[in-house]
């Protein structure tokens, strides 16, 4: 299942990766005001997805969204946009919770790259603690984890359908939030 959800959101992956100003943070030279709007655009995605995961699977635990709200509560941002996009994502099924649970999960590996260039970024030095990057060893335990648990279920034919179109799905919205805030 892992596999399969790798190779299908592979090509996706680029593409975010591509459109997230994350690239700001390697290359030092993101200001407060594009930090602010970086985060705000995770908050939106995470809170969005993390919600409706939880209401699937209410064993779903992250520290993300609180951690981002944390963030943004320090920059004085305002978090009420998110309510713009609460009918633009859904979960109907387990097998649908897992594939966007594979996409948070995973984006994580991402952040612990993004948290180590972020001490590094001179215009952000005013921000005592960052939650949300705090290259924490945490979230690649929690990956770990994760990967485990899915190795050990079985997924039918059409279970396996609804993750893999699940984590596209996640991946689309994210770059919807991304390109439109
Ligand atoms: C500039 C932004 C990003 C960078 C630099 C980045 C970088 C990375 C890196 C280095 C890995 C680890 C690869 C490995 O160890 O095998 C990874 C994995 C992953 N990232 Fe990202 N990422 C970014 C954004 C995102 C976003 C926004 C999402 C989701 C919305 C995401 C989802 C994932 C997933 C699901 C994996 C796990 C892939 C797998 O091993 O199955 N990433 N990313």
């Amino acid at each position: 299942m892992l596999e399969k959800l790798r190779a299908a959101t592979q090509e996706l992956h680029e593409k975010i990766e591509g459109e997230n100003t994350a690239d700001l943070i390697m290359k030092h030279s993101i200001s407060v005001e594009q930090y602010k709007k970086l985060l705000l655009q995770n908050y939106v995605a995470y809170k969005i997805t993390e919600d409706k995961i939880e209401a699937q699977l209410p064993d779903y635990t992250s520290d993300k969204t609180e951690n981002l709200a944390k963030d943004l509560a320090e920059l004085n941002v305002d978090l009420s946009i998110s309510e713009n996009y609460q009918h633009d994502f859904t979960i109907n099924t387990d097998a649908e919770a897992l594939g966007a649970w594979y996409v948070v999960e995973g984006s994580s590996l991402g952040g612990m790259m993004i948290s180590k260039n972020i001490k590094e970024c001179e215009q952000l030095s005013s921000i005592e603690e960052h939650h949300f990057f705090n290259g924490k060893r945490q979230s690649v335990d929690s990956w770990r984890k994760f990967t485990k648990d899915l190795k050990k279920k079985d997924f039918s034919a059409e279970e396996q359908t609804q993750a893999i179109e699940k984590a596209k799905e996640t991946f689309q919205f994210f770059g919807k939030v991304f390109r439109e805030i």
